[in-house]
């Protein structure tokens, strides 16, 4: 096999808020195949960073009173202590807010600006007069300039879908000091990635990306590429543009320019040759594991920006699906928006590491943490399947046998078939079908059982005639142990190292096939403890926040928005409304509300709050607008009653007719709670 070079990334997560387990989906896929890769013998890398400049680090360091240099430096030591309790092996962690990235971002900009790249143009935009700088999107409130409802985000209206630019709001006022925004004119750099266009369509067809990506970027490039705007007015936290004064790099800028920093970084401390990596003609792998929503950063201004500066582009980005717990998004109230270090405060790393391998493939739809079944795999697959094999076989042959196991295997066969398994394992790994290959662990595991079953070695341990042939089969039982291990340290490297000691024996890719005869083995000590309910159930306690409405801090929350830093998840606050004005019966009985069967369920193209209903009344079918999308995927509704208005009269929506309206509560985000009747109750059956 040929030693192959490989640069692995994760996204670099921002400095301004905890890791949380949507996050560890992508750090645990990431260094599942970083360790595979590198136990395979080829010379891999797998580098991260802080993402630590932009608006809503620099406002959230305000808000808390300190320097947003603070602010960073100690987010990236609790990043980077539970990053260390999952097991993320990185080779470098490091910041984007690094002399090594204001070098490569200063000397990545000038290049694109010698190329005729950077365009340079005056644009208007809100500008909040007390605060004294330009507001983002997601810092501006005010009323829909559809349908009037109030305190709308600056982008779209959670009350009838609409989408609309920060300028068309009706009474905007600025979140961060409540001001009424201005508008004002400045000039902004574009990066022209319309020129690159047919560039990025020739990486599209010949790189390795996964169908969805090429579908999207093929989507795009119908859509039409646009100018990207790169700078940000002072007062910003970033690097300075040079010859600029008062302009800043917007944060996406120089975030993917962190991969190259953290890996120039890594190489000054280890000799590594940076350049073999990242020349133009390099004939390294460079990889990019991202999530789903940060798809166009990657595949198309950040290949742009690395052709148009000199560099090579990557070999693909890998992007995954969203997290969701228990079928919904993380919700902070039910206690399921789980951050790292609470989950490590109740459970054992390596059961998440497990569980998530068990369900990830190489596309990008969603994974649900379901958390019985979680507490289920883990306790049937690693404790009841693969640790017993070993607890089974171990102590008898401590125990008659001084710790030695047999000078032949009973089983050659057997053997030769775990270990035969292997390439298609491997492949599996190679190809980010992880959920393939613990199948086909599993499977061996199974075949395992069933061989010790079968031979019931401490039936044959009780007659001294049959001693031999028990200690022949528990030492072919270690020998299957120690193959299935071999395929599971990738996934489990702490469990794995036990098993070292245990088996006093490197687990690696190079020796698994050869037994382990005449060979002394340790002690056995428990590998893994079954996982508790109680403990999970103490986990989503720890993690339930009861979010009081506040008077104050409106940053904090449009902070979290803009950074999107908990992709999977909500900040949602639960506020109790108060009791309304009195309706009396005659006003009540007007209302028609009916049972209603969802037998569809799907995405609105261009909504964010919209989910397209068809309900079944019994005789009839109508179609729906619900605005649930922050709390529901739409195939969960499927097939759930609910409960409906069915006089309402039809309203016309952009997406199409909407006749009645579902029937829900909750303060919104993950927490809109869809009403649903007992059961019982059919379709058109009229609420009273
Ligand atoms: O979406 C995010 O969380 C970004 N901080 C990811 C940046 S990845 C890379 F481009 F730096
Ligand atoms: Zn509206």
């Amino acid at each position: 096999m040929t030693q192959r070079k490989i640069l692995i990334t994760s996204a670099l997560p921002y400095a301004n808020g905890p890791i949380h387990l949507g996050h560890m989906l992508e750090y645990i896929q990431t260094d599942i195949w970083s360790r595979f890769q590198k136990a395979r013998g080829h010379q891999c890398y797998y580098v991260c960073a802080d993402d630590a400049h932009g608006t809503p680090i620099m406002l959230k360091a305000q808000q808390l009173g300190m320097s947003p240099e603070q602010m960073i430096a100690q987010t990236s030591q609790e990043h980077q202590a539970d990053f260390a309790e999952f097991l993320i092996g990185f080779d470098n962690y490091h910041s984007t807010h690094s002399e090594e990235n204001k070098q490569f971002a200063s000397d990545i900009y000038t290049k694109l600006d010698q190329g005729g790249y950077i365009k340079r143009k005056t644009i208007s935009q809100l500008f909040d007069p007390e605060k004294q700088m330009f507001l983002p999107d997601r810092f501006v409130k005010g009323d829909c300039p559809k349908c009037g409802a109030l305190d709308q985000n600056g982008d779209s209206c959670d009350s009838c879908g609409a989408t609309y630019s920060p300028t068309e709001l009706k009474n905007p006022r600025s979140v961060v000091s409540g001001a009424t925004p201005v508008l004002k004119d400045s000039e902004h750099y574009f990066f022209d990635l319309p020129a690159f266009e047919q560039m990025l369509k020739d990486w599209t067809r010949s790189g390795s990306l996964q169908d969805e990506m090429a579908n999207k970027l093929q989507e795009w490039f119908t859509e039409g590429l646009q100018q990207w705007d790169i700078s940000r007015d002072a007062p910003y936290f970033g690097f300075e543009i040079p010859g600029a004064p008062g302009k800043f790099f917007y944060v996406w800028l120089d975030a993917p320019i962190g991969y190259l920093a953290s890996f120039k970084n890594y190489c000054d401390k280890t000799g590594v040759n940076f350049d073999q990596f990242w020349q133009k003609d390099s004939e390294a792998e460079i990889y990019h594991f991202i999530g789903k929503d940060i798809i166009y950063f990657h595949s198309l201004f950040w290949p742009a920006m690395l052709d148009g500066a000199g560099y090579r582009k990557p070999t693909s980005v890998y992007a995954h699906g969203f997290v969701t717990v228990n079928g919904a998004k993380m919700s902070k109230s039910r206690g399921t928006f789980i951050k790292a270090r609470t989950y490590l405060e109740h459970l054992n790393p390596e059961y998440l590491r497990y569980y998530f391998a068990s369900k990830l493939t190489s596309n990008i739809t969603d994974l649900d943490l379901n958390l019985e079944d979680f507490a289920q795999k883990v306790n049937a697959d690693l404790v009841g399947k693969v640790v017993n094999i070993a607890s089974r076989c171990a102590s008898f042959i401590s125990k008659k046998f001084d710790g030695k196991l047999t000078a032949e295997i009973a089983e050659p066969a057997l053997l030769a078939e775990f270990t035969a398994a292997g390439e298609t394992i491997a492949e599996s790994f190679e190809k980010r079908e992880f959920a393939r290959a613990i199948r086909e662990i599993m499977a061996l595991a199974d075949k395992a059982n069933q061989y010790i079953d079968a031979k019931a070695p401490w039936v044959l341990a009780k007659n001294e005639a049959t001693l031999t042939e028990a200690h022949l089969v528990c030492s072919m039982g270690i020998n299957l142990f120690r193959v299935l291990m071999h395929y599971l340290k990738p996934v489990l490297p702490a469990m794995a190292k036990e098993v070292e000691l245990f088996l006093n024996d490197e687990l690696s890719w190079s020796t698994y096939q050869t037994a382990l005869t005449n060979h002394s083995i340790s002690v056995f000590k428990p590998l893994m403890q079954r996982v508790e309910m109680t403990k999970v159930e103490a986990m989503v306690e720890g993690s339930k926040e009861n979010l009081q409405p506040t008077a104050t801090a409106p940053v904090a929350k449009a902070a979290v928005a803009e950074t999107k830093a908990a992709p999977a998840a909500d900040s949602a606050e639960s506020t109790i409304e108060p009791i309304g004005e009195t309706i009396n019966i005659d006003d009540f009985a007007k209302l028609d509300l009916r049972v209603a069967r969802i037998i569809n369920a799907e995405h609105v193209e261009g909504a964010d709050k919209l989910v397209k209903l068809q309900l079944d009344l019994g005789n009839e079918q109508r179609q729906v607008f619900a605005g649930i999308k922050s709390a529901y995927q739409p195939k969960q509704l499927i097939g759930r009653l609910t409960v409906m208005v069915a006089n309402l009269a039809p309203r016309k929506m952009r997406f199409g007719l909407s006749e009645g309206m579902v029937m829900a509560a909750g303060p919104g985000g993950s927490d809109i709670f869809l009403l649903t009747p007992d059961d019982g109750a059919t379709p058109g059956m009229r609420v009273k």
